[in-house]
């Protein structure tokens, strides 16, 4: 199996040699240059084997070189040449040391870029003549074969080395644990983004960062982890904390300071951390100059299943919870979920609650699967229904479930059970609402249970309750007769039933609060 090489790919010009150099000290490795190698093997220079013995025996050359280089068990950066994706043989080498490891970085710069750069060397046999033509032939003939092998593109037009660098390792797994993690895409046509999730996912921020950004505010909140320094001017802005600072007068704080700070629209806000901080931040950026780029890094369980994700941002106001609002998708979403280790028992717990709700939106078995990749899932269940339905026109709404139960327990208790504790119970009393409608079975109730017992979550409706209380909660009085609207489980999963009769409602409340 060859070493997990850094291999950059890329026309002549774009910086390979130096950036490799300085990725190379970086990372404490050897760097070896594919061009370097075959002129010190063949004792001549590129241009002559060019001029005597023609670019097909240089290919062959090159192709032998790229293999031994590859082979090598000694993990080093690798610089290859601009022509190397031409050849078949050297693109099937590149993913076979992808598979074992190798990442494949695509470095990329504007012609005239590479013309200015190529200008100052002489060793150049395929350019010759008009030097901007030929490279953006050679650019539209290459294109397609430097993204077929590779894992990553970087533009490095105007960027410092330094800068390159920190890019392409972002751009290389860390760590066993972060080569665990992995990008979820949520597909929004042009308006698509990723998701990074696992341990050290962090380190792929700066990759998300657009790259003709040049500052950026980071709204944040005293106690949630701080992220590395990024490459660029910023400005922290610390917001207050709980459901209370989530205001419009926020909003009005946090836009005076963009003024100050000089942010323009195509600048960058960085939301770090809950559910709160991102949809606040993320309001705050779809109204500054009308909308302004936003990532949002995820602190707590709940923002990265579920809050950060999918473009949903507002505040509240004395007359209800997020009723001013906006739809603005994120640029990039990181979920690191290292940061979920100093985070408090409760907010995790209540994380697990929202969690819980994805084990009856997709078929599979997230019980068996290891935290990080359940996480993942969960992400990608959601950038799933959001690239469908982004405007909760119909199966967003599935990621309601359980909460139309939660928020008359959050209201008849005067919020004792926090929004997830609540949430998981209000999942208990559908189970037993769809079974009493004859949708589900006493196997599929229990598996509600099982799934909330994992993560030490209340199920039981504490018996104090009202239930009468609960339903005009829920928005109808007992003696309504339109019915009221939940989300239930069923033989075709989640769905949206309509019309359920309050008394059958009341029936499944003294379930839930029965011993199970
Ligand atoms: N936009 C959406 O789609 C969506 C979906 C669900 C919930 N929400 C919103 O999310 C908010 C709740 O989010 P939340 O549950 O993440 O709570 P939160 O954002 O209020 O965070 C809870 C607490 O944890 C702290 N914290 C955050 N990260 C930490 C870390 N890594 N270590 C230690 N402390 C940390 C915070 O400072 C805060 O005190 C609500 O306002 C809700 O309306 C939005």
């Amino acid at each position: 199996m060859a070493a997990p090489h850094v291999v950059l790919v890329g026309l002549m010009g774009v910086g390979k040699s130096s950036v490799g150099r300085a990725l190379a000290r970086e990372m404490k490795r050897p760097f070896v240059d594919t061009d370097s190698v075959i002129e010190s093997n063949e004792g001549r220079t590129i241009a002559d084997i060019f001029a005597v013995d023609g670019e097909a025996t240089f290919r062959e050359i090159e192709r032998h070189t790229l293999e031994s280089v590859l082979a090598s068990t000694q993990a080093a950066v690798i610089a290859t040449g601009g022509g190397v994706v031409e050849t078949a043989a050297c693109r099937d080498s590149l993913a076979v040391a992808r598979r074992s490891g190798a990442r494949v970085v695509w470095l990329s710069a504007t012609v005239a870029t590479m013309a200015e750069r190529t200008g100052r060397s002489n060793n150049r046999p395929l350019l010759e003549g008009d030097r901007e033509a030929t490279l953006a032939r050679l650019f539209d003939r290459r294109r397609a074969f430097y993204e077929e092998v590779s894992d990553a593109k970087i533009d490095t037009d105007g960027k410092p080395v330094t800068r390159i660098v920190r890019e392409v390792m972002n751009a290389q797994p860390q760590s066993p644990a972060a080569a665990g993690g992995r990008r979820v895409r949520v597909e929004l046509g042009e308006r698509s983004y990723d998701v990074a999730v696992g341990a050290g996912a962090i380190s792929e921020l700066s990759s998300m960062i657009p790259t003709d950004v040049k500052r950026a505010v980071i709204v944040s909140q005293v106690g949630v982890p701080s992220i590395p320094e990024i490459d660029l001017p910023t400005h922290l802005v610390h917001i207050g904390d709980g459901e209370q600072a989530k205001t419009l007068s926020t909003i009005e704080d946090l836009c005076r300071q963009f003024a100050h700070f000089g942010l323009t629209r195509n600048d960058l806000v960085i939301g770090v951390g809950g559910g709160l901080v991102t949809d606040v931040a993320g309001f705050a950026a779809a109204t500054w100059h009308r909308g302004t780029r936003v990532v949002h890094v995820a602190t707590t369980l709940l923002a990265m299943v579920d809050a950060a994700i999918g473009g949903k941002t507002g505040v509240n106001l004395p007359e209800g919870k997020n009723l001013v609002g906006a739809f603005w998708q994120p640029s990039g979403v990181v979920c690191d979920t290292n940061w979920l280790a100093t985070l408090p028992e409760r907010e995790l717990r209540c994380g697990w609650g929202e969690v819980a709700k994805y084990h009856f939106l997709a078929g599979d078995d997230l019980l068996a699967m290891p935290t990080d990749e359940r996480i993942a899932r969960c992400v990608q269940i959601k950038a799933d229904i959001v690239a469908e339905d982004e405007r909760e026109g119909g199966r967003r709404a599935l990621l309601n479930y359980g909460h139309t139960f939660g928020h008359a327990i959050e209201t008849v208790t005067g919020h004792r059970f926090a929004h997830g504790e609540a949430v998981a119970i209000g999942m208990i009393c559908a189970a037993h609402l769809a079974r009493l409608l004859g949708r589900i079975d006493d196997a599929r109730v229990d598996a509600h249970y099982r799934v909330l017992d994992t993560y030490g979550l209340q199920s039981k409706l504490p018996s104090d309750l009202d239930h009468d209380a609960l339903l005009v909660a829920m928005g109808r009085d007992k003696k309504a007769t339109a019915g009221l609207v939940f989300i239930l489980d069923g033989r075709n999963g989640l769905e949206t039933v309509s019309g359920v009769d309050p008394a059958v409602v009341l029936e499944s409340l003294a379930s839930a609060s029965g011993v199970r």
